[in-house]
């Protein structure tokens, strides 16, 4: 949804700042694709010393990697740069990011929504005003020009405008009047954060884009304004007064840049996939107690009277996450006997929820940042109830909201496809509800001890899964069906969430129509789509629903459907004019291992297509707007 980036570097010899801030941009891809640009102060040769000068093109960020090559706007050592999710106007070169207020003085960035721009933008054209693109953005800029024309302070400027607007906003300014150059942003919703170095300073919507310059960096909170020079990053309100510097603790980030590399894989999504049992042991570890039968979680956890208290749950969590939060209700439910509801963050917010005493809302995200979520979960806690975060980014805004965080430790994920992430928060789900079973004595320490013992024997079976030769014998299949109008993907249990997943991956890289269902729901309705168009994807593993979902494979090969048995039940495998053999584990951590097959059948499919496999059409990784 939009990414920002500014840079101020004083390294010796820094003269194209561009380049920093294309390089920053490139690992913000992710959060928008559909145009890119940057604004710096100084100019290309010849134009006036302190002009701001910007490139912003159409599509794909090599486009604007193009226009600046042979040093475009060298000769600049300031600037922010941007990489656009459209929502008003069309993916253009004129509603590209930065704007101008057409001075030279100012270029401005922006991720979110400004709500009363229509109002403003009458205002501002009855005021002579002359608009170049349609954005909610341009606005802005505007607003914060003509103040800044007049009083020559840009915070000030901005502090001013954005008192003037209603939405959400992560925004940046880079400003050069009478020689004096200013670099400021702001925060209201969408993430950002600033970053001090030895030689520079940044601003930016992900941490990704600072790790190559440092790793402590600073989230600013909604509402907050920071003005950043050489040497100095000063926080402060915008609804406070010029000045009043607030303090803000900063963070190490653990991750390392090697992270945000294909790592000579040819997509971020397969290298994702392969991560896959790296992330397990990275989730698992300090985590288990196998002697207590238990697990432990860092931090300040809750106690077992504490956890004895909940007496009910409701997760808020959208796309991916929304499917992990579905298996993680079987785990409670199952494993610690806890009644569990599963909202769409974006419905629950709109829905009257009732939160009753002992409620604990959990919410589910890889970003922390989408704005669904972080809603729900803010009226669930407005509501009474408790809240706990499963995310992946430390320090991100829904950690940072809710009481308790469980981080699911997949490392940055860059595919907007999420599959390690999911993997993550499954594993999360798996603990959490372990202890509160044990907590709550559901479980015995025996119990517990050996659901543990299964969690460290699956990290073979999930190898055994990630190897170059499954993948090939995935691809094999996904040859087979590639062509077919559509897919129904079923699983039953813990596993119909794993089948609502296989089919949204599909769905969102190779644009094919793909449903996911309850294995025992398909007699009352989609087995009417059945004929040799449409191909049925069916997991099933051993244990208590394995016969009753293989009826449903039968009901399906009677129509003369084509399909793909994926699983552990052998009584399955003659079934399938395809099969994926999957090792056998417990019913309970059987999605982890079915998900991986699923993920890898969406890859090849869209790669046999030709289809854009990390930057699927109209996506966006991270929603940080309703
Ligand atoms: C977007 C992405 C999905 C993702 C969802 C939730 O829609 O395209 O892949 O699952 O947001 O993201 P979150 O960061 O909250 O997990």
């Amino acid at each position: 949804m939009c990414g920002i980036v500014g840079a101020w570097m004083t390294r010796a010899g820094m003269d194209d700042i561009a380049d920093v801030l294309v390089e920053g941009l490139r690992t913000l891809e992710y959060r928008g694709y559909d145009s890119s640009g940057v604004g710096v102060v100084r100019s290309d040769p010849g134009a006036a010393p302190g002009a701001v000068r910007v490139a912003r093109k159409m599509g794909r960020l090599e486009n604007l990697e193009e226009a600046l090559k042979g040093g475009a706007l060298a000769g600049a050592n300031v600037g922010v740069g941007h990489t656009r999710w459209a929502t008003h106007g069309e993916p253009s070169d004129e509603n590209a990011h930065p704007h101008t207020d057409g001075t030279e003085q100012i270029a401005l960035v922006h991720n979110g929504i400004i709500e009363n721009y229509l109002e403003l933008r009458a205002e501002l054209e009855a005021a002579g005003v002359v608009f170049q693109s349609e954005t909610d953005t341009e606005v802005l800029t505007h607003l914060v020009g003509r103040r800044y024309a007049t009083d020559g302070d840009l915070a000030g400027s901005l502090r001013a405008a954005l008192r003037q607007v209603k939405g959400y906003y992560a925004v940046a300014v880079v400003g050069n009047r009478d020689g004096v150059t200013e670099l400021v942003c702001a925060r209201q919703g969408p993430p950002l954060c600033v970053a001090m170095f030895e030689d520079g300073v940044m601003l930016a919507s992900d941490v990704l884009a600072v790790l190559p310059h440092t790793r402590e960096v600073t989230y600013l909170s909604d509402g907050d304004l920071a003005v950043l020079s050489p040497g100095s990053v000063r926080v402060e309100r915008i609804d406070g007064e010029a000045g009043e510097a607030v303090e803000r603790v900063a963070t190490l980030v653990d991750w390392d840049t090697e992270a945000a590399n294909k790592g000579g894989y040819p997509h971020f999504m397969l290298k994702e996939i392969f991560e896959q049992s790296e992330v397990l042991g990275r989730a698992i570890h300090n985590r288990l107690l196998p002697t207590q039968g238990d697990v432990q979680f860092e931090g300040d956890g809750w106690s077992d009277p504490d956890l004895n208290g909940i007496g009910r749950v409701q997760i808020l969590a959208c796309g991916t996450a929304l499917h992990a939060g579905i298996v993680a209700r079987y785990l409670i439910e199952g494993l610690a006997r806890i009644p569990v509801e599963v909202d769409f963050a974006s419905e629950y917010r709109y829905c009257e929820p009732v939160v009753s005493p002992g409620t604990l809302a959990i919410a589910i995200s890889q970003s922390g940042e989408t704005a669904d979520t972080l809603a729900a979960m803010r009226l669930a806690r407005e509501l009474g109830a408790q809240t706990l975060a499963i995310c992946n980014v430390q320090g991100s805004t829904l950690t940072r909201d809710c009481q308790k965080t469980i981080l699911t430790h997949a490392g940055p994920e860059i595919g907007v496809a999420s599959t390690k992430a999911f993997t993550a928060q499954l594993i999360a789900a798996y603990l959490f509800a372990l202890r509160l079973g044990r907590a709550r004595r559901v479980l015995d320490e025996a119990t517990g001890a050996r659901m543990i013992e299964e969690l460290r024997h699956l990290r073979p079976k999930l190898e055994s899964l990630l190897t170059t030769e499954f993948s090939d014998s995935i691809r094999k299949i996904a040859e087979r069906h590639v062509n077919q109008n559509g897919f129904l993907f079923l699983g039953r249990g813990v596993n119909y969430p794993i089948a609502l997943e296989g089919a949204l991956k599909l769905k969102e890289i190779s644009y094919v129509h793909a449903e996911g269902y309850a294995a025992g729901e398909m007699k009352h309705g989609p087995i009417a789509l059945i004929d040799p168009g449409l191909t049925t994807l069916v997991i099933n593993t051993k244990g208590r629903v394995a016969d009753k979902v293989r009826s449903g494979i039968e009901q399906v090969r009677a129509r003369k459907g084509p399909v793909i048995v994926l699983g552990s039940d052998e009584g399955s495998w003659s079934l399938g004019d395809d099969v994926v053999k999957i090792p056998e584990t417990s019913e309970w951590l059987s999605p982890l291992l079915h998900v991986v097959p699923l993920q890898l059948f969406a890859y090849h499919v869209a790669d046999l297509k030709g289809c854009d496999i990390d930057k699927p059409r109209n996506l966006a990784k991270s929603v940080t707007v309703e």
